[in-house]
């Protein structure tokens, strides 16, 4: 027998008095907070980069660089930056976050990682820092180029550190805020999907690079080579254009590559790109 959530027992109260903080403010904490606030809730937001504030301020929303200033909230999403570094996992900012939340609250909340973390982060903040609150993990799918059809309202996974704190993250994201989710079996499961969907983009790109180097090495035209294949029901050959790039895919391969010891399409797929680079400025 689970017992109520936090959240099943506030929602006696109205949503809208619910008051919610976004930690983060870059391209899906900022996309969180006005999608929030377009759905008439009290959202406010935290960011150290006072520019980013500034930013905020001026599409009219509330939000702080001095944590100090941060009013409580009853909800918390964590949306920083995460980073490789030296080939290893840093979610520095994420265990930083976390902190200044344990001053405010350690029951009675419930704290949302959205940040890309790799598996035993969120149970690890849980133990360490926020041993109390209810925790989910709900990786954001964020893509820049259709904001609206692959921004914050698309299917999202939704993994959690216990039964409450799913209740609570069910009945936040998929009530209150309308986002379609997918439960999965386990914390680690949600948080290892998101680095396994970049990385596994990356692979693919990788591979249309390397078809379409084998093809110009043959004297074949690579886009029409992956036009006929592309006939076939089950294959989906990817573009293949100036080298795989921006902040997510290059980074979620590194994370996952650095989780096992059984890496070698994720390490060989790096070789692949670095040489496609190399190839097409020879070209
Ligand atoms: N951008 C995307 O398309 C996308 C998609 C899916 C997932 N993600 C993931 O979402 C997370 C954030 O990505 P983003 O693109 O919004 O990054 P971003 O660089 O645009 O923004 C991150 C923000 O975090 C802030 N920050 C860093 N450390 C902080 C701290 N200690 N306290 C408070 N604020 C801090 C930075 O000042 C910055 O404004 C990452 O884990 C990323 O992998 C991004």
């Amino acid at each position: 027998m689970v017992n109520p959530s936090f959240l099943a027992n506030t929602l006696n109260m109205n949503p809208k008095n619910l008051s919610i903080c976004v930690l983060g403010l870059g391209e899906i904490g900022s996309s969180a907070l006005d999608y929030i606030r377009d759905k008439q809730l009290n959202v406010f937001g935290y960011d150290i980069n006072p520019e980013v504030v500034q930013k905020t301020k001026e599409k009219g929303i509330l939000a702080f660089s001095e944590w100090n200033d941060v009013p409580d909230a009853n909800i918390y999403i964590i949306c920083v930056a995460t980073w490789n570094k030296n080939g290893e996992p840093d979610l520095t900012p994420v265990f930083d976050v976390s902190k200044k939340i344990a001053q405010k609250a350690n029951n009675g909340i419930l704290v949302s990682i959205e940040s890309t973390i790799v598996p035993g982060t969120s149970r690890k903040v849980h133990s360490s820092i926020l041993k109390g609150v209810e925790l989910v993990h709900v990786p954001h799918r964020f893509w820049n180029e259709a904001p609206v059809e692959h921004g914050v309202r698309q299917l999202r996974v939704i993994g959690s550190v216990d039964a409450e704190s799913m209740e609570s993250g069910r009945i936040f994201y998929g009530d209150i805020l309308g986002i379609p989710l997918s439960e999965t079996a386990s914390i680690e499961i949600a948080e290892i999907c998101k680095v396994s969907e970049n990385a596994y983009r990356y692979v693919q790109i990788a591979f249309a690079e390397e078809l379409r180097m084998i093809c110009e090495d043959l004297g074949l035209n690579f886009q029409e080579v992956r036009k006929a294949c592309n006939t076939k029901w089950n294959v989906e050959i990817l573009d293949a254009r100036d080298g795989i790039g921006g902040k997510c895919l290059p980074k979620d391969r590194r994370n996952l590559a650095s989780l096992s010891k059984y890496n070698t399409l994720l390490t060989a797929s790096k070789t692949v790109d670095t040489l496609y680079r190399e190839w097409l400025k020879k070209k």
